[in-house]
């Protein structure tokens, strides 16, 4: 099998149910998206594969075109519910393997361990039924504790970016490492859409301002992974693709002083981000 690329921009489905997650799979892979995010905990896992299998059974892309993404629900990350879960997860999303498993958030209080939980991973990585390891909501010290023992690369960390949040110690030690960024809530669940600065460079730019947020995160060397409901969201958020903002826009954005984490749950979060 080839070697796995992310593709500029992704498709988040988070808070997407039913229908509208089977319509967000297939008509953003019609579009042209090539990676689709979702988590047990979204409890869409059956939806997205639904629209998978419509994809592959019209010929419109084949299985190895596509990255998909699931994430180990907070409370399946003992060893013995890795592999129950990913199970359950694999006949849900019709797949034979997943690209990224994720450990959706380092919930030690729950039974999340480096070794055990990613130890487990790399298991289901011998077996052909996931291919890559992934972690969310690491801090730069957890990816070291966990490079530390784990016996196989960790692929990517998926963490909270944006523009409100710009994680710039956190870029710096992932490309260090060569541990990639996928950038979740890359439009700040909205947010940013309403920040005067991204207004004014939107239009100027003619572009949009999930257009303008997304670039942004692409020039950082991070992979987006915006969630949209409607076809204009899903094409807006594709376009930006192609867009590269001048410089001075990109350094107006870096200097936006307003600084704003949208997810934090309780229990499962990192202490740290408390402080
Ligand atoms: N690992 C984690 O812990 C974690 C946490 C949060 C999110 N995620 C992943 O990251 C994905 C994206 O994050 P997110 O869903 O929190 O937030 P987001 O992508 O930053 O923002 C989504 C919001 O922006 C709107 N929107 C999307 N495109 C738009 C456009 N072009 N113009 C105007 N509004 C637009 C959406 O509305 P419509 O729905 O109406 O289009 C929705 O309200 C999630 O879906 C999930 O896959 C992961």
């Amino acid at each position: 099998m080839s070697e796995l690329i992310l593709p500029k921009i992704g498709l988040g489905t988070w808070m997407l149910k039913k229908s509208a997650a089977k319509y967000s799979t297939i008509e953003g892979i019609k579009l042209g998206y090539r990676h689709v995010d979702t988590a047990q905990g979204y409890g869409n896992e059956q939806y997205v594969g639904e629209g998978l299998q419509e994809i592959f059974d019209n010929g419109i892309v084949k299985r190895d075109e596509v990255s998909v993404a699931t994430k180990l629900h907070p409370l399946k990350l003992r060893p013995k519910s890795v592999l129950k879960s990913t199970d359950v997860s694999l006949k849900k999303l019709k797949l034979d393997f997943i690209d990224i498993l994720y450990v959706h958030f380092p919930a030690f209080l729950l039974g999340y361990s480096h070794k055990k939980t990613l130890g487990a991973i790399s298991k289901l990585i011998d077996e052909g039924r996931v291919r890559q390891i992934g972690v969310s909501n690491f801090t730069p010290n957890m990816i070291d504790e966990a490079l530390e023992v784990c016996d196989k690369p960790i692929f990517v960390n998926q963490i909270e970016h944006h523009p409100y949040l710009q994680q710039k110690r956190l870029l710096e030690h992932h490309s260090k490492k060569g541990i990639q960024v996928v950038s979740y809530s890359p439009l700040a669940r909205g947010h940013a859409l309403k920040d005067t600065a991204i207004q004014e460079i939107a239009k100027r730019n003619e572009v949009s301002a999930a257009q303008v947020c997304l670039a942004w995160v692409i020039s950082k060397g991070a992979f987006p992974i915006p969630k949209a409901t409607s076809l204009n969201h899903l094409k807006d958020n594709f376009g930006a693709i192609d867009i590269q903002l001048p410089i001075e826009d990109l350094h107006k954005i870096d200097e936006i002083s307003i600084i704003r984490r949208f997810v934090h749950p309780p229990v499962v979060a990192p202490k740290e981000w408390k402080e």
